[in-house]
């Protein structure tokens, strides 16, 4: 049986999912995307749509091509072929900058952290596309230029209170846990404000306690009303804290539903037999 959900009529759709995916309202649209390293097909014809309110999952083996549909969207990768399109604007062409200025956001990994520096200006960086005040006056530390800076400061501040780092943010990156360093790089994609925030692998590496703060913050910012598309490979997060999956196996759409119609569809299975330490009953 295919799960499939995507010519659903709005509304439709999301009957059963969760209340807050139930206008379906169609945020990011990707239209048979392609990306090919040299002969290497990475992603395939891809197709999915994310709906406005809703936290997508994106799950596959090792390899799928899911980190490299997010780098697609994000304007990391050009498209080989297809498009992208954001609230119905086409994306496709677009440079990175201009994607998180639309209102695109992603995680950042702990390898681009400023480790040596404290947390709150890991978060302060984060506001770089925001300032209005010309380079030289911020050089010149002019009045205007620091007003900006503390007011950036500030913002970071209440983004790391929010996500539960407030206690450590003059530590020096480098000093936190490895689950406190992962939650600081979505704090730094949060700084833009983002409408959708795109997360590869948030929970990866982290112990159980630390998987639980992370739900609950993703629900936390879903319910501050920013949408989520999520890849992760921990099934037991995946299908608790998911709306809809998509399902990519060699960079194409294998199945798209709700997390039980994805947990019961026998293509899914056998994409992950034999292929991933996954277990779909974990
Ligand atoms: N920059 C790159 N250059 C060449 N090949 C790449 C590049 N990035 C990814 N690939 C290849 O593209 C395919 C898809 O990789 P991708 O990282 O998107 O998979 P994934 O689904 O995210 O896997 P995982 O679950 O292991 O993170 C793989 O065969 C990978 O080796
Ligand atoms: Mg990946």
């Amino acid at each position: 049986m295919t799960a499939e959900t995507t010519t659903a009529p709005a509304g439709a759709a999301a009957a059963g999912a969760a209340a807050t995916t139930a206008a379906g309202e169609v945020l990011l649209r990707v239209e048979e995307v392609s990306k090919h390293f040299g002969g290497l097909v990475a992603v395939d014809h891809l197709s999915f749509e994310v709906r406005k309110g809703e936290i997508l999952g994106i799950i596959g083996p090792n390899g799928a091509g899911k980190s490299t549909i997010l780098g697609v969207i994000s304007g990391f990768y050009p498209a080989t072929a297809g498009k992208v399109f954001f609230q119905d604007k086409d994306i496709t062409k677009l440079k990175t900058h201009q994607i998180v200025a639309l209102g695109i956001g992603r995680q950042f990994q702990t390898s681009t952290l400023f480790m040596s520096l404290p947390v709150t200006d890991n978060v302060f960086y984060g506001f770089h596309l925001d300032y209005k005040t010309a380079i030289w006056k911020r050089l010149l530390r002019w009045p205007s230029a620091r007003r900006e800076e503390r007011e950036f400061r500030r913002r970071g501040e209440e983004i790391l209170d929010r996500m539960g780092l407030g206690a450590v943010k003059d530590e020096i990156t480098k000093n936190l846990p490895h689950g406190y360093q992962r939650i600081l790089g979505i704090c730094i994609a949060l700084a833009q404000e983002p409408t959708l925030l795109l997360l590869d692998e948030p929970m990866t590496g982290m112990n159980e306690t630390e998987i639980d703060t992370m739900l609950e913050l993703v629900r936390g910012i879903r319910d501050s009303g920013v949408t989520i598309a999520m890849i992760e490979h921990n099934m037991t997060a995946v299908m608790s804290l998911c709306d809809r999956i998509v399902v990519v196996d060699h960079g194409q759409k294998i199945a798209e539903g709700l997390p039980q119609q994805i947990q019961d569809n026998e293509q899914v299975i056998e994409a992950y037999l034999g292929k991933d330490e996954m277990l779909l009953d974990e």
